[in-house]
């Protein structure tokens, strides 16, 4: 197996939290850059020889520049994570998801990285008929979250180089439990909802949305790093396969935790639908997904009865554009 010294930039956040973990039982040397926005989350792996952690600001290149020491790989993930947050202040979203891109690119090839490693986003098509959305349909991104990370796609390709493999993901919207949790994603929503109100309100229904276990997400980044440079050199894959109506991931949602629960249904102005296809990375690479939006609900409902989150319906920390609102980040 190769092992890398990877900078994961976001690693605190909902994806990260996940992925680090792994990446150090793999035996990888992982270094995360992060403002902690959502708080600490890697407390059972304190002193472990093989993290080192930098809390910082990505947009000071004096701060990236000190977490790229000794690093071959970069996975970034940072940002301003969806739409809402980013809508609440675009000029900080774009100054953490566009302006502080370029930077961290070139600071990476600079200090000798070898791989750098991009979490754009499946929202970068817009809103398509095409029953399989893939990776060679214009992109119509209609929110500027979405239009950055477009732009962010095409920069860090025309940066690649013989020393310098690029790749990018676009995933599907999350869904599963995480050290760091997200609650303001479509599964992860209806899942806290039948839990704790035992209601699920569906705006619409059959309105298809592509989701993605967030442990099949961070085997994707695994699987990354074992591809050689050739097989993943400017690539751009989706990464989610699995492209359900609400109605059904509502549905989904019940079957697990209940049948007491119930699922109202109100009408929407918005029938937009969408799905994505995970065909073109299992054929270029052979990545295959291996859990289900039941195994992510499963996951969620066993993790709030162990008691492993505060107050899930009520904590800003679970809902970024919540906690955005409270920190009045700059
Ligand atoms: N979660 C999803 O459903 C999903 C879907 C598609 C794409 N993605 C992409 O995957 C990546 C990870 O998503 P996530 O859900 O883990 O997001 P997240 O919001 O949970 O985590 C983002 C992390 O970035 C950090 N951060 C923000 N600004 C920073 C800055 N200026 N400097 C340093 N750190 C900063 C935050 O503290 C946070 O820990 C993001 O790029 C996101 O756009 C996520």
């Amino acid at each position: 197996m190769k092992l890398w010294n990877v900078l994961v930039t976001g690693g605190a956040g909902y994806v990260g939290s996940a992925l680090i973990p792994e990446l150090i039982r793999e035996g990888h040397k992982v270094t995360v850059l992060d403002l902690y926005l959502y708080g600490e989350v890697f407390d059972e792996l304190k002193g472990h020889p093989n993290l080192r952690e930098v809390r910082g600001d990505l947009r000071d290149i004096d701060v990236v520049k000190d977490a790229l020491a000794g690093c071959d790989c970069v996975i970034h993930l940072a940002c301003i994570s969806n739409d809402p947050s980013y809508d609440l202040d675009p000029n900080l979203g774009k100054s953490i998801n566009y302006d502080a891109f370029l930077p961290l690119v070139k600071a990476s090839k600079a200090a000798g990285v070898k791989r750098f490693i991009y979490a754009s986003s499946s929202s970068v098509y817009g809103v398509k008929d095409d029953p399989e959305v893939h990776e060679d349909l214009p992109l119509e991104p209609l929110t500027d979250y979405s239009k950055f990370k477009a732009l962010c796609e095409q920069e860090l390709n025309a940066e690649a180089g013989p020393d310098f493999t690029v790749c990018t993901i676009r995933p599907s919207t999350v869904c599963g439990y995480a050290k760091r949790q997200r609650l303001d994603v479509v599964v992860n929503i209806f899942t806290n909802q039948a839990v704790n109100n035992g209601r699920i309100r569906v705006t619409g229904g059959p309105q298809k949305r592509p989701n993605i276990h967030i442990m099949d997400m961070v085997r994707v980044y695994l699987h990354l790093l074992q591809q050689p440079d050739s097989a993943i050199n400017r690539k751009i894959w989706n990464a989610g396969d699995t492209n359900f109506p609400i109605s059904e991931l509502a549905e989904i949602v019940r079957k697990v935790v209940g049948d007491h629960v119930t699922i109202e249904t109100v009408p929407t102005n918005d029938p937009r639908s969408y799905q994505v296809s995970g065909r073109k990375i299992r054929e270029e690479i052979g990545f295959e997904l291996k859990y289900t939006i039941e195994d992510a609900v499963r996951g969620l409902v066993e993790a709030m009865k162990a008691g492993k989150l505060t107050d899930p319906l009520n904590n800003p920390e679970y809902f970024n554009i919540k906690l955005m609102q409270q920190l009045k980040l700059q």
